[in-house]
């Protein structure tokens, strides 16, 4: 199994994250984690979008979080459109990249944004043409690109179909997500190298949820076949609004916390993730899916409790190696 060096870890959590809170989160607060995650190291940073705040109310204050969040050296700010008028707010904002998404269902394309694929690609048109003039690089986003919640498992083909309308588009990057979780291995592993080698030009962003457990098997499977970012959301926050029983996009922490275990680098000191994360639970009042913030890091020793301390001294299994050796010492 050949695994990259590194990887590229895109935060998501307050666009995709914030998106499902129903309690309207504070913008200071918004604008406190973004500065957080990008002080963690994050370097790509969905801060929010620019869509209709009749459908996301949570992210009306899209504006003043993009204007007032601390701008880093080396940090990308991104945000997500679903229509002209969204990029035109994007392009004002000064966003550094905006991402176009459009479902691989026609269905849940109208459930998401009320249009059809058609139509979405007319917008992903003009969209273009609004981050062109203002010189912003476009990503296309494939959303539902596994399975559709209403009409099941996504062909391929069709995936790489409106891959190829985005090419035509104009798009620089592409993004793959299996929005609902609804995606295995094997599938997200084709899907993946599908994408890699029809636009191996296109640098993927691969965005996985949770919703079923099977998000880190996913970036494994991805990860194998030359995927090298990944979005996550801290604490695991989100889902999607539009899409019955959606929950949980990959956790950002757990995430890092699996490729730090891989030897892959990530710039991120996942400490201070597992700090905002705590953070984030904290200000959105409930238990997040996350699983090292709660377990905490693998072979992070807990204290011993004194029921446990054996009466002979011997406390730690360096003391119970160390008495093995003398044991075995000449003479000893
Ligand atoms: N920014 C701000 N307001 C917008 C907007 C934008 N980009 N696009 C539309 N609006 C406003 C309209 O002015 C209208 O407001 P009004 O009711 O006060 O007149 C309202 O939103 C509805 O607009 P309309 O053009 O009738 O669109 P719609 O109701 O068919 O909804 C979208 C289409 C695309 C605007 C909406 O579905 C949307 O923003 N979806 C985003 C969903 C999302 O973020 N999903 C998660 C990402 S995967
Ligand atoms: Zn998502």
């Amino acid at each position: 199994m050949r695994l990259p060096s590194s990887v590229t870890v895109r935060e998501v959590g307050t666009r995709d994250g914030f998106q499902m809170e129903r309690a309207f989160i504070p913008t200071e607060e918004k604008i406190a984690i973004v500065d957080e995650l990008t002080a963690a190291g994050i370097r790509r940073m969905e801060v929010t979008s620019f869509v209709s705040p009749r459908a996301v109310p949570q992210l009306a204050d899209a504006e003043e979080v993009f204007a007032r969040a601390a701008r880093r050296p080396g940090v990308t700010y991104e945000v997500l459109v679903a229509n002209a008028r969204g990029a035109r707010r994007a392009a004002a904002a000064g966003a550094e990249r905006m991402l176009v998404v459009i479902a691989a269902s026609d269905v849940f394309n109208r459930a998401n944004v009320n249009m059809t694929m058609r139509q979405s690609l007319e917008q992903a048109a003009e969209i273009a043409d609004v981050a062109r003039a203002a010189g912003i690089p476009l990503i296309g986003a494939l959303a539902a690109a596994t399975a559709c919640p209403y009409t099941g498992e996504v062909p391929v083909d069709r995936v790489l179909w409106l891959a190829d309308q985005f090419v035509e588009v104009g798009v620089s990057e592409l993004y793959v997500a299996d929005s609902i979780g609804m995606g295995y291995p094997k599938q997200v592993q084709q899907l993946t190298a599908a994408l890699l080698d029809r636009h191996p030009h296109l640098p993927l962003i691969v965005h996985l949820h949770n919703t079923r457990g099977m998000a880190l098997a996913n970036v494994m499977a991805a990860l194998e076949v030359g995927a090298t970012t990944f979005d996550g959301s801290i604490g695991g926050l989100g889902g999607c609004p539009f899409a019955p029983g959606a929950s949980g996009n990959l956790c950002t922490e757990d995430l890092v916390h699996m490729l730090h275990g891989l030897d892959i680098d990530t710039g991120i000191d996942l400490d201070a993730l597992i700090a905002t994360s705590r953070r984030v639970e904290g200000m959105v009042g409930h238990r997040l899916e996350g699983s090292v913030v709660h377990a905490g890091k693998s072979f992070q020793p807990f204290p011993i409790p004194p029921q446990l301390l054996a009466p002979d001294g011997v406390r730690t299994v360096q003391d119970v190696e160390a008495l093995a050796f003398k044991v075995r010492e000449p003479g000893g």
